[in-house]
Order: C-alpha cells, then sequence, then structure tokens
C-alpha cells in the first residue's frame, strides 16, 4: 500500500467505518449548538409586557423581572423529581396563581394537550408550580385532555384550549407539552415580540436544537399573534407535523421564530414510549401550502367539551 496514504486509512474497512462515524458525531455534538438567540442584555427589552384586564390593579409596587432573568441556578435533569405525591400549595386556584409581594406584568396561560399520560402529568403539574410560583408572573394552567379513542390531534386540543384562554382575556399562550421540564429559573415563562420557540436545548436531543424551524415542544405566542395565524391546522392526525406547519404558518404571517440563549432554553423529557407517527404529515403540510381553503383555530370542529375547575389546573375536556 501507497505510503502516502494516512495509517489510519490503511486499517480495516470495520475500523475505518468506526473512525468515521466516531468523528462525525463529535463533529454534530459539538458544532450543532449554535442557534440564532436573542443576546442576554437585550432580553428584558424583548419582553411582552401585557397583563391579563380581568386580574385589577392592585396596590402594590410593580414586579421586577431582571431578577428572574438573570438567575443561574439549573436543575441536573438527573436530579428531577420522579414522583410528587403530597402538593399542597397555598395560592392556587382552579390552576391560577398571582405573586403575593408585587403586581404582575404578565400574564401567561399554559395550554397543555394531554392523553393517557397520568404518570407525567402528576409530575408535571406539580413541577410547573413550584417553577413558575418563582417567576413574579400570573398565570394559569389549562389542561386540554383528549378523552375519546380517535387519532391523537394535537392541533384541535390547542385551537380549543386558545379559544378559552383567549375568552379569559390571556395575552399570551405558552403551548406545552406535558412531558417537558424547563431546567433553568433563568427561563421566563413570557412572551416576546415575536413567538418564542423556548425548548430549544432539550437532553433527549442532547441539548442541541434539531433544526432551526423546529416551534414543538414549548412555544410562547400571543394571543394576537395566534389569532393573526388562525392557529394550528386541524388535519394532523397522529404524532408529528402540525408544529411544523405552524411554523410555516408564522413565517408566511411574516412573524419571527425568536429564543433566548441555549443556558437559559433547557429541558429534560420525561421518558415515554413513542407515539404512533403520521406518515401523511409531509404531504399533509404541502397541501396546506398550496391551499387557500381555512383551517384552524376557527374552523375547528368537536363533539363536545367539558370544563372543569380542579385545584391545579382547569381541565378542558374534549372530545373530537
Ligand atoms: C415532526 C415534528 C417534531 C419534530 C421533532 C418532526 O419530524 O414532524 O412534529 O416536533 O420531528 O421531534
Amino acid at each position: 500500500m501507497s505510503k502516502w496514504i494516512p495509517k489510519v486509512l490503511r486499517r480495516r474497512p470495520t475500523t475505518v467505518g468506526c473512525v468515521v462515524l466516531g468523528l462525525i458525531a463529535l463533529v454534530q455534538l459539538f458544532a450543532a449548538h449554535g442557534y440564532n438567540y436573542i443576546p442576554l442584555e437585550d432580553v428584558e427589552r424583548a419582553l411582552l409586557f401585557a397583563v391579563n384586564p380581568k386580574i385589577g390593579k392592585e396596590n402594590k409596587p410593580p414586579c421586577v423581572y431582571g431578577s428572574v432573568i438573570n438567575k443561574t441556578k439549573t436543575v441536573d435533569s438527573t436530579d428531577l423529581p420522579k414522583k410528587f405525591n403530597e402538593f399542597m400549595p397555598n395560592g392556587i386556584v382552579s390552576g391560577s396563581y398571582m405573586p403575593e409581594n408585587c403586581r404582575p406584568l404578565i400574564s401567561v396561560a399554559l395550554l397543555v394537550t394531554y392523553r393517557n399520560r397520568q404518570n407525567q402529568l402528576d409530575v408535571f403539574v406539580p413541577y410547573m408550580h413550584n417553577f413558575l410560583r418563582k417567576q413574579n408572573i400570573h398565570y394559569k394552567i389549562y389542561v386540554i385532555e383528549q378523552e375519546d379513542d380517535k387519532p391523537w390531534n394535537k392541533g384541535k386540543l390547542y385551537n380549543i384550549g386558545a379559544k378559552y384562554a383567549i375568552a379569559d382575556k390571556f395575552p399570551c399562550l405558552i403551548l406545552h407539552d406535558v412531558d417537558l421540564l424547563p431546567l433553568d429559573e433563568s427561563n421566563l415563562y413570557a412572551c416576546l415580540g415575536q413567538p418564542r420557540h423556548m425548548s430549544a436545548s432539550i437532553d433527549k436531543f442532547r441539548f442541541v436544537l434539531p433544526y432551526d424551524t423546529l416551534v414543538g415542544g414549548v412555544l410562547a405566542i400571543s394571543s394576537d399573534q395566534y389569532v393573526q395565524i388562525n392557529g394550528f391546522s386541524n388535519r394532523f392526525n397522529g404524532w408529528g407535523g402540525e408544529d411544523d406547519d405552524l411554523a410555516a404558518r408564522i413565517l408566511k404571517h411574516n412573524l419571527l421564530i425568536w429564543r433566548l440563549p441555549p443556558h437559559m432554553s433547557r429541558y429534560s423529557m420525561l421518558p415515554h414510549k413513542q407515539e404512533a407517527i403520521n406518515a401523511d404529515r409531509h404531504k399533509i403540510m404541502q397541501e396546506n401550502l398550496e391551499s387557500s381553503a381555512r383551517d384552524g383555530m376557527d374552523t375547528v370542529r368537536y363533539e363536545s367539551v367539558n370544563v372543569k375547575d380542579q385545584r391545579l389546573y382547569t381541565l378542558i375536556g374534549v372530545k373530537l
């Protein structure tokens, strides 16, 4: 063999294959961290300060948010609670919480779509209350449960939940997967001037953003913007695609997808088995791109909706 061929390539093909695969994995691990984000010093200016008019004006000093954004405490994903048994916090009514010592300038509705994942909900709800009560915001958790055996339709569930949260006068919607737990206390749950993809760094994806137009997982969007893009398409049954279609709607309306720095955007994903993947998702997305038919929040159809106030969340039970 020619002496000009590097030594490593003169080895057996399997060894060369392993070395090449290892190198690719390494490059991916270190290179893919980069995504465009709002620098920390500009985050406060990018916040959407909007409060639910229903909460009235209490005579308290306005809440501050710089101290939240600059927090450095993070939770190691291996230290997350596996189960909460007794969670009896004060001050939470139907999943809603108001800061005690100051007047909030931010109100958000967390919309959590759900079916058959009681173990995750039991961890998610207390974890989120503990996390959010430290943020000086007014918030309310809505769980939108699909109560039938029809194929899972996350887009429809979000559209229905958004209608209720908007009717309740929330100016900011946070669309939240039940299996994602924020790790960084600086990750303020608030909308920005543009739709904000919050879960940019997930442990399951080795804290790497898989692609720039991903908006799945956790997304904060103002109610006005949600109405403007007419929410989600109702056409995606099964797992996947509805979020990519939403990203296309966002961009089509000349809105942008903003993110905060990776050190504020880390999440841990609770384990679960993969749902049935919608094999038609790319086809439906293409059809939607080419279609002028109205399909979204204002055309969502369902059999029934049943709203129940529970202590830690408001449950919107839906039969599609
Ligand atoms: C799916 C999305 C999903 C993303 C990340 C895509 O293939 O269409 O719905 O959010 O993968 O898991």
